[in-house]
């Protein structure tokens, strides 16, 4: 069976025991066919808003001898879909926008499962906002890096969460910074960059925008390094 990349297998390592799991625009249907491969899951329902992806799942649900175990669902998000029987889904690989209208059209179905796998290929910032202020907690999150891109994955409950905590950790994720992740660092470095190459473009501009966003990206750099620094003294504090 094909092997899944550093993204999927992140989004797959997330995934607990189950009976059903319904894997939203699945595309090639890699994500199911490995979880019931390995046992993870007994079922899967199969759905794209997509005729090709579906038809490329289905393809491979025969290819793999599996296609008793999976119904395929040609719809968009959870339009169309009884859910009463799945016990969880994920919904990898759409921007961020794309999966909170996915929650947000269908309120009382995305409710209904005992977890969630969102992987935003965007945007994750408005996902963990949306969550939070919409009765979900992210449990789990990851963060991966492939070929010079990063992945976030999110497990998600709907329950709702009340921890509070910095508005930056909509950017950076809590759970990475609470239990650690090996590219965490890497990542709010990047974002550092990004903002120095901000400020260094405003340099050579008089206007008032360029100086709001020399003020919000000098603004935003110290509230990364002070993110930086405590998750490195916390990191410390775990090691001895
Ligand atoms: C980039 S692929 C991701 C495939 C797989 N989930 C993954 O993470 O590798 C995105 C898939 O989502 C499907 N899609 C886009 N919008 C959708 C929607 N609203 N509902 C269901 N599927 C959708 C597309 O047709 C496509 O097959």
């Amino acid at each position: 069976m094909v092997n899944l990349d550093i993204r999927l297998k992140a989004v797959y390592d997330l995934a607990e025991k189950c009976d059903t799991f319904l894997d939203v625009g699945s595309d090639h249907g890699y994500l199911p066919l490995h979880l019931i491969k390995n046992n993870i899951i007994n079922k899967a329902v199969v759905s794209d808003i997509n005729e090709g992806p579906l038809f490329n799942a289905k393809e491979n649900f025969e290819l793999y001898k599996m296609r008793d175990k999976a119904k395929f669902i040609l719809t968009g998000g959870l339009r169309d879909i009884e859910t009463r029987d799945i016990d969880a889904v994920s919904i990898c690989g759409m921007g961020g926008e794309l999966i909170i209208s996915i929650l947000e059209e269908d309120k009382t179905k995305a409710k209904g499962f005992d977890y969630l796998i969102l992987q935003p290929m965007n945007s994750v910032n408005l996902v963990r906002k949306y969550l939070y202020e919409n009765g979900y907690t992210i449990v789990k999150e990851d963060l991966v890096k492939d070929r010079h891109h990063f992945y976030n994955i999110l497990k998600v409950i709907p329950k709702k969460d009340n921890r509070e905590f910095d508005e930056i950790f909509f950017d950076l994720g809590y759970e990475l910074f609470k239990e650690g992740n090996e590219n965490f660092i890497e990542f709010i470095d990047y974002k550092i960059r990004v903002n120095k190459k901000i400020i260094e473009n405003c340099k050579s501009k008089n206007s008032e925008n360029a100086k709001r966003a020399k003020e919000k990206a000098v603004d935003y750099i110290n509230r990364l390094e002070g993110v930086k620094k405590d998750y490195e003294s916390k990191r410390c504090n775990r090691v001895y």
